[in-house]
């Protein structure tokens, strides 16, 4: 396995793997309809957790064995992904038949195929907090045989600083997308903090935003199945059936813990994002030692 692991290449100014940048072309042309959702989130910042609220959300009474029998990556294609052995993320997003046709991307905003702008398409993009965001990637990427070594703590740590880890700086990408937001209505910002702190209000907000109006007892339901044990359990949602990943090392859902949101209340996020990233007394006393 340790063979697929991928160099860390620059790629129009972004980092990268050759995983994400081989099937450019073919992504970049990707024909996105009216009705797709796309999923766009740093990696490890809540992505599988929103992707399985609103497959429930779209697919949970309609079609309930597409929970028991379908693993959460191939519900909602990662549109990107390109590595020898698995389905590229674009042809399945192309097979699915489902509407809408839910999509996961990692791409920084000026990445994302331009169709999705043209189409109007909704956008959820999901940010976590550099500190948790950035120990997570670091397991991610010790148990993850197709991403780069990541070499040990204190190397990783000052890698993930400037920006060299795969999908790019983790500032950039947040505060792309929240720039992204000020001027395209149909992106809807959410923080993995606030759904820790409130699934069921957080689910709430999503419906409005895309326009759905479940009962409370279905959000209910939803935040239900989707807390930490009950996913972490669930081999559809816990990605213990992808062969690239090597649960020795590390489960792919670990914590599932934030920091408190209340850090965050009451000020521009992104600006809060960057005082955690480097200023705050608690990432450089906390952050710098601690793997939890
Ligand atoms: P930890 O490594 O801190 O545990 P992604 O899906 O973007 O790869 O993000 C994975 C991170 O989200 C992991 O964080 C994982 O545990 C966490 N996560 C996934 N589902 C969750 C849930 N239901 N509740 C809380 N955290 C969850």
């Amino acid at each position: 396995m340790d063979s697929l692991r991928p160099e860390l290449i620059e790629f129009h100014g972004v980092f990268m793997s050759h995983y994400f940048t081989d099937n450019w072309e073919n992504v970049q042309n990707f024909k996105a309809r009216p009705d797709d959702i796309l999923i766009a989130t740093y990696p490890k910042a809540g992505t599988t957790w929103v992707s399985y609220i609103l497959d429930l959300l779209y697919f949970g009474q309609t079609n309930p064995e597409r929970q028991s029998s379908i693993p959460i990556y191939d519900r909602v294609p990662f549109l990107e992904i390109f590595v020898p052995s698995i389905d590229a993320g674009k042809d399945l997003a192309d097979r699915l038949q489902t509407s809408p046709r839910l999509i996961k991307t990692h791409f920084p905003v000026q990445f994302v195929p331009k169709s999705f702008w043209e189409q109007n398409c909704r956008i959820v993009y999901v940010a976590r907090n550099a500190k948790d965001n950035m120990v997570s990637y670091f397991h991610f990427d010790r148990m993850n045989n197709v991403q780069p070594e990541p070499g040990d703590w204190s190397n990783y740590f000052h890698r993930f600083m400037e920006g060299k880890t795969v999908f790019g700086s983790w500032y950039d990408h947040v505060s792309g997308w929240w720039e992204k937001k000020q001027s395209y209505s149909n992106l809807h910002y959410m923080f993995y903090e606030d759904l820790i702190e409130d699934t069921g209000r957080e689910i709430d907000k999503l419906c409005n935003f895309l326009g759905m109006s479940p009962s409370a007892e279905e959000v209910q339901r939803v935040a239900g199945s989707v807390q930490f044990d009950n996913m972490k359990k669930n081999s559809m949602a816990n990605y213990s059936t992808l062969p690239v990943m090597d649960f020795k090392i590390s489960p792919f859902m670990r914590k599932g813990t934030g920091l408190s949101p209340t850090l965050f209340k009451g000020t521009d996020m992104v600006n809060i994002f960057q005082s955690s990233f480097c200023q705050s007394p608690f990432w450089s006393k906390t952050a710098r030692n601690s793997l939890d």
